[in-house]
């Protein structure tokens, strides 16, 4: 597996569209394209995606803007192979690319735990929805 920054000219839209519609709050199909036109169009946000076979299995989305701390905003792999470590390596492989030293996210219930075996230390923040908890999340990429 290898990962690649997002090209809108030499990768498939519509399989890139159906990876992030898994980590998107409100996936409607202009809130994608008006993502994916963010993540082309700003400097400080990059898309990167994982391959395989010439498939795309994952994307990961950052907001480097903070740099060295990079900001995880998009982080999603096909059901299909999830559990063969592709979460891991394309948080572990952007960072390198990008050189961030620091990763941070905010996610919910369900994630959390993936982020935990990925060494990230958690706490839990302020939920804006009732009954669904959040959770902020931060690793140091150098120790
Ligand atoms: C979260 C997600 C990106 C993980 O991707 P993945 O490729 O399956 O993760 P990895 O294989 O790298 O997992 C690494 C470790 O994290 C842990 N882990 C992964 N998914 C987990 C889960 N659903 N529950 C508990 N632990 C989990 C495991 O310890 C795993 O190691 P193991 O398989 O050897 O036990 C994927 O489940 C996904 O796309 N979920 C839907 C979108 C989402 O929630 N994105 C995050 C929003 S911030």
């Amino acid at each position: 597996m290898y990962i690649e920054l997002f090209d809108i000219n030499r990768h498939d839209v519509h399989e890139v569209k159906e990876i992030l519609f898994m980590a998107t709050g409100n996936p409607t199909s202009e809130n994608l394209d008006s993502l994916l036109f963010e993540y082309y169009s700003n400097d400080n946000h990059s898309l990167f995606i994982c391959k395989e076979n010439n498939i795309i299995t994952g994307i990961i989305g950052i907001d480097c803007s903070g740099k060295p701390l990079g900001f995880i905003k998009h982080l999603a792999v096909l059901p299909e192979n999830r559990r063969r470590g592709i979460g891991g390596h394309l948080i572990n492989e952007t960072a390198k690319v990008l050189g961030l030293s620091i990763i941070e996210l905010e996610t919910d219930q369900d994630a959390v735990e993936f982020y935990i075996a990925c060494g990230f230390s958690s706490k839990e923040i302020k939920s804006k929805y009732p009954g669904i908890r959040r959770f902020r999340c931060v690793k140091n990429m150098i120790e």
